[in-house]
Order: structure tokens, then C-alpha cells, then sequence
């Protein structure tokens, strides 16, 4: 980790105009600075950045922020990424808090594979551009194959030699350690001691991680042979983990933020024909199907996916069962297809650029929609099969997370199919009650295992007493009041892509304020306050802090409306301490122990979401109940949406919640 003094001196030293200015044009417009957005492609100047408040907003796609929001929305980067960039930047040394032996340990294992992988790029790269080898088998084989110098050079191949350990060799001999060489297996010990290097004689490909590190190498052979296997890839590692990285994305991450769209191919070479061919937003999954972790390195640039399948109809059947689970991370997916003979390698090859583009754009297919074509055209006559298909059709469209979607999907499947909505509808309730049944009985599960920590109380009467949300929207105020301006260290989870392109739930440290973290959750799901009382005193004090910077009582009593008055000097006349021990006595007993104010205003917060969440429920599930006979789906799938935000509650806060009602 990042010591919090290094992260404090990178934000004293950098200013914001100096780090935008590597990327984007500016020009003074009075004490701001102006440029055309590099987030969307308009013409006009939307783009502001203040040097005196060292902030951005763009106008265009609504993002703004400080020097580090900068350089995450646009090099995609990490929060510790942006951080390191700019300390590099600055010539600013950088300070890691310390670890435990082994982290360290774990930490420098996988820094000298990265290492050797690196060199070992440079290496096979240095090989094919000024070995005689190299350039003669090597570099004439991609030339052959139409790649350009430029296109080398972008995705760094290189050529491995025909020598049994050429490689091995010239690594051990610049001082990497074989332990390093082995683990990555770029060499392979034999049991006798001696060592050979995995890939001899063949065209290599280095694969990269979003933040171009180099993780591992598929290799190609050189001939057309159809028994030898076309591709060696390095094997699974540390560093390495195939099922977690997408080739190429790299070299297109910034087109498909850009555009706004990613198309997916099957192999390495699709990816770089395409990418020659002027088409940047372009990656591959290796010759897989792609996992759910590709998909969110994906869904961290954009939304939208196109799937590129080769014109032989074959792998297209196979193909298509892996789609559901790209619609199940709730993207957008359309499917375009190639003429019969062609991939997208061969085709960009021979298709100029303009009309590869067009092309693109007008085979691209919504695949709900093409998927319900191809399935008209198979069971045409076939009542049984038909059946079956209408079955595989609506399991696509119940993956999609989005409600008005999936209606918009009945209706066109029902157009396609020739099948009237409310047979499809009725399929969809049956599928969609099954995935609620299913939710609920893990929910149950969950429930068993852990600890449960909001109490219920134990005699009924006290239970009638308490109005938790009464207390919950108290707390709220309480904390606003007593601790508001206070600036506080918050845990955020963001989507972290590590070295390896392995995606994880990160969990950083975000500083804010307490009254704007609480603004800020209460939007997230649009939660007002209900109790009106409260929620005039919450609206007043939002009021008041857009105006003061600072929180001074008497100044803030002075503008509050007589009818607040009594609540609010409730509030600000009981001890701190005592406020945060005050749960215990109202039934709702928030572990505090250890806790730090952040960790108290993250829990409450949460406890309320899903305390109104919970209400909304059960009030579907009282409506369910009363029509039996209605047609539910609509309400069944609501209901589902909010199991999964319940879901995602209980796991921000670690535990599982049960009702208090
Ligand atoms: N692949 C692999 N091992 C193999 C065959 C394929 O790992 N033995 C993976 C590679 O990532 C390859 C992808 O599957 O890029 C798609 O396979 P294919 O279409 O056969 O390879 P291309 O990259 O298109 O190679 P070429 O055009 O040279 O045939
Ligand atoms: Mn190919």
C-alpha cells in the first residue's frame, strides 16, 4: 500500500492543468482553462478545468472531479495507479506502508515474474526486428500476413528461435533468477536439471494487462500444419490467469471508452488485422468463451459488446450459449457475422477502411433479435422444437437485468417468433419466480452461517415501541449534526484490475466529508427522509453548508426556523459518546466497538437502504398474494431487482440482514 503521506505530497505537488494538459488541449477562458472533451467526440469546448480549485467537469458526459477522477476516468486507471503516475510524474519517491513478511515476500515474487516477462517481450521483439532468424522466418511471416511495422511494434511481437534454450540462456545470463523463469514458464526445468525454453521457432504474441504489463505469450508455429497444436500459450501463473484477460485491451482500451462500444473476436490475430485496419476497440478472448471476469473488464470501459463470429455457421450454435452470460452482467450485446469463408482477420484484411466500417455497422444485430431469427429459421415446422426454442429464448431475456428492457425484448421476440406476448410473458413469470425461489433459499442459507448482529428485541411489546425507521432517520441527523463537516476516511469498493488482469473488489480509502458522503448515498438510490420533521431539518442543513463552509453552531442556530429548533438542540446538547452508544438502547445494537465514525455513518446508511428496501418487498409481496390470478411477472420481476439490491447490501456490510418487522 501507498502511505497516506505519499498520497498527501502527490496531491500538494500536482497541479491538475500540468497532468490534463498531457492529454488534452487547453487554453485560458479567464481563470479557467478550456478544451474540446476527451470523452465524447464533440467539437465544441465542453471541457473546463480550474486551476485555482484544482478541479475538471466535463460538460459533455457529465464526469468532473480532482487530478486523480482525471486520470482514472481517462487512462482507466486505478486509485493506485493514478497515484503512482503522478508520483512519477513529480519525481515524488514513493513510500509503502509496511507489510508482513509474507505479503512482501508474495509482492516480490510477483514483481520479478513481471520482470522476466517484460524482458522476455523485449527479448522475442529484439529477436524478430535484428536476428537474421528472426527477421527471415519471423518478421517475413508477418509481413506475409500484411501486418505493418507500425502494427509490430504497437502489439510488441517478436520471434522466438529455433535453439533449444536461446532464451534461457541470454535471461540467466543478464542475471534473472531461473526460480523467475520457471514460474512464469518461459523456461521449462527437466528432471535431469537441464532447461529448455517453451517457446522455440514460433511468431510470439505478448499478452498484456489493462495497464500494459506483460503477463504471459501465446506463440505460434509457422506452418499451416493441421496436427500440431497452432498455439503455445504460457501456462497458467501468478501473474497469469487466462480465464482474466483479454487480449488487446491494452492497445484498445481508449477506443472502446471512446466509442462506446467493444468488439469481441476469437483470436490474437483477429485483434491485430482489425486494429491495422483502423478499427481500435477491439479484443479477444483467446479462442474461449468469455468469463465473467472478462466481462467486467470490459464493463469497467463500456456497456456495450459486439460479438464478431467467423462466417461458418458451426461455431456459431456454440457460440451463442456463451452470450447469455454477457447479458446476465447487464450489457448491451449485438452479434455481427462475416461472409461465409471469412473471419474478421480475413476480411479486414482484404476490406477497405470506410467500408469495413459501414460493414460493422450495418450487420451488427441486437442479438435478442438474432437469436430469435435464427431459431424461427430452425424449427420452422416443428411444434416440439418450437417449444423448446421459445423456452432458450425467454432464459436469454430474463438474464437481462434491466426490467423495461426485458419488456421491450417480449414484444420484439413475440413480433419475430409469431408468438403472442402473453404466452412469453407468462414463460418469463415462471422462469423469473423460479430465480426468486432460488434467491430466497440462499438468502435462508446465508442466514444460518453468519452472525446475525441487528438484534431483534425479545418480548413483542417492547418490538411495537420501536419505529425503526424513526430511529434510523434520527440517527441520520444526529450524525449530520454532530459530525458533518468532519472529513473522514470512507471505504469505497471500486473495481480494481490488478497486474494480472484479474478483476477484483478493491476496497479503497476515499476521504469526504461526512455530510457530503451522506448526500451523496441517500441519492444513490433516490432515499429521501420520510419523516417530514426530519426531513425539513436535513433539507435546511444541506442549505446551510452549500453557503458556509464551516459548521459554527451559534451562526447555523441563528438561520434555523423556529420549528426545528427543539429537535436540532436535542440532538447537538447530548455527549458524542453517548449518541454512539445510544443504539444499545434502542433494540438496534450496531457493533461500535473499534468502529470509526466513517465505519458508523457507512453501517447506518446502509441499515436504512435496506431497511426501506425490505419495506418495499414485503409490500410487493403482500400484492402477489392478494391477485392470484393477475398476471404477476411484472411485480415478480420488481421483486427480484430488489432481492438483488438486498443482496449487494448485505454483502457492503458484511453480514446478513433480517427483518425487523
Ligand atoms: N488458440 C489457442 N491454442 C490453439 C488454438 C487457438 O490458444 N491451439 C487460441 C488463440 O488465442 C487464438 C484463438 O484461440 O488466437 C483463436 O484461434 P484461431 O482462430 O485458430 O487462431 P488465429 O488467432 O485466428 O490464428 P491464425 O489466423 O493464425 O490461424
Ligand atoms: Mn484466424
Amino acid at each position: 500500500m501507498i502511505s497516506k503521506a505519499t498520497i498527501d505530497t502527490v496531491f500538494e505537488t500536482a497541479r491538475l492543468e500540468e497532468v490534463i494538459g498531457d492529454f488534452v488541449q487547453l487554453k485560458r477562458a479567464g481563470s479557467n482553462l478550456k478544451g474540446l472533451s476527451p470523452f465524447s467526440n464533440e467539437r465544441s469546448p465542453s471541457f473546463m478545468v480550474s486551476p485555482v480549485k484544482q478541479i475538471w467537469k466535463d460538460f459533455s458526459s457529465g464526469k468532473g472531479g480532482n487530478v486523480v477522477a482525471f486520470l482514472m476516468e481517462h487512462e482507466h486507471f486505478t486509485y493506485p495507479e493514478a497515484i503512482r503516475y503522478l508520483a512519477k510524474k513529480y519525481n515524488i519517491e514513493i513510500e509503502e506502508t509496511l507489510k508482513t513478511d509474507e505479503e512482501k515476500a508474495a509482492l516480490d515474487n510477483r514483481e520479478s515474474m513481471f520482470l522476466v516477462s517484460e524482458y522476455a517481450q523485449k527479448y522475442f521483439h529484439d529477436i524478430l526486428l535484428n536476428s537474421e532468424e528472426g527477421r527471415a522466418i519471423g518478421l517475413s511471416y508477418f509481413k506475409e500476413r500484411g501486418f505493418k511495422r507500425e502494427t509490430i511494434e504497437k502489439f510488441a511481437l517478436g520471434y522466438s528461435p529455433e535453439i533449444w534454450d536461446a532464451f534461457s540462456k541470454e535471461a540467466l545470463g543478464k542475471g534473472y533468477k531461473l526460480q523467475f523463469l520457471g514460474s512464469t514458464g518461459l523456461t521449462i526445468v527437466r528432471e535431469d536439471g537441464r532447461t529448455v525454453d517453451r517457446f522455440r521457432h514460433r511468431v510470439m504474441f505478448p499478452i498484456q494487462s489493462m495497464s500494459g504489463r506483460v503477463l504471459g505469450f501465446g506463440g505460434r508455429i509457422l506452418t499451416n500444419d493441421k496436427k500440431v497444436a497452432k498455439y503455445l500459450n504460457s501456462p497458467e501463473s501468478e501473474i497469469y490467469h487466462k480465464s482474466k484477460v483479454l487480449y488487446g485491451i491494452f492497445q484498445a482500451k481508449q477506443a472502446i471508452a471512446k466509442l462506446d462500444n467493444c468488439y469481441l473476436v476469437e483470436g490474437y490475430t483477429d485483434v491485430i488485422q482489425l486494429h491495422q485496419a483502423g478499427i481500435e476497440n477491439v479484443v479477444s478472448s483467446s479462442g474461449t468463451a468469455l468469463t465473467p471476469d472478462q466481462i467486467r473488464l470490459i464493463s469497467r470501459l463500456t456497456k456495450n459488446i459486439t460479438v464478431l463470429f467467423d462466417g461458418d455457421a458451426a461455431g456459431l450454435r456454440a457460440s451463442i450459449r456463451g452470450i447469455d452470460l454477457i447479458l446476465e452482467e447487464g450489457m448491451n450485446v449485438k452479434v455481427c457475422t462475416f461472409p461465409e469463408g471469412d473471419d474478421p482477420d480475413s476480411f479486414a484484411r482484404k476490406t477497405p477502411h470506410g467500408e469495413l466500417v459501414d460493414y460493422l455497422e450495418n450487420n451488427a444485430k441486437d442479438f435478442i433479435q438474432f437469436k430469435a431469427g435464427l431459431l424461427v429459421d430452425e424449427a420452422q415446422n416443428d411444434p416440439v422444437k418450437k417449444a423448446g426454442l421459445i423456452r432458450d429464448m425467454v432464459t436469454s431475456i430474463s438474464k437481462i437485468p434491466d426490467r423495461i428492457q426485458r419488456e421491450i425484448y417480449i414484444q420484439e421476440c413475440s413480433r419475430i417468433m409469431d408468438i403472442s406476448e402473453q404466452v412469453l410473458i407468462s414463460t418469463l413469470a415462471q422462469l423469473v419466480q423460479k430465480d426468486i425461489d432460488d434467491a430466497g433459499k440462499k438468502l435462508k442459507a446465508e442466514q444460518k452461517d453468519k452472525a446475525f448482529e441487528v438484534v431483534r428485541p425479545d418480548s413483542e411489546e417492547v418490538q411495537q415501541k420501536v419505529d425503526v425507521l424513526y430511529e434510523l432517520e434520527r440517527k441520520i441527523l444526529e450524525i449530520l449534526l454532530l459530525y458533518g463537516h468532519k472529513v473522514e476516511e470512507f471505504d469505497d469498493v471500486v473495481f480494481e484490475t490488478n497486474e494480472e488482469g484479474e478483476i477484483k473488489e478493491i476496497g479503497i480509502k476515499r476521504e469526504a466529508k461526512v455530510l457530503d458522503r451522506i448526500f451523496l448515498s441517500l441519492q444513490e438510490d433516490e432515499t429521501e427522509l420520510a419523516n417530514p420533521l426530519f426531513k425539513g431539518i436535513f433539507d435546511n442543513l444541506m442549505a446551510y453548508c452549500q453557503h458556509n463552509e464551516e459548521f459554527v453552531v451559534d451562526q447555523y442556530m441563528a438561520q434555523l426556523p423556529p420549528e426545528f429548533a427543539p429537535e436540532v438542540t436535542d440532538i447537538l446538547m447530548v455527549d458524542e459518546r453517548e449518541q454512539l452508544h445510544n443504539w444499545e438502547s434502542q433494540n438496534i445494537v450496531v457493533k461500535l466497538k473499534d468502529q470509526s465514525i466513517a465505519q458508523y455513518v457507512s453501517e447506518t446508511i446502509l441499515t436504512l437502504r435496506w431497511f426501506l428496501v425490505d419495506r418495499i418487498i414485503n409490500d410487493l409481496k403482500n400484492e402477489l398474494s392478494r391477485e392470484t390470478d393477475a398476471d404477476n411477472s411484472e411485480v415478480l420481476s420488481m421483486a427480484m431487482d430488489y432481492y438483488a439490491l438486498i443482496g449487494s447490501f448485505s454483502k457492503k456490510l458484511g453480514r446478513v440482514m433480517t427483518r425487523y418487522s
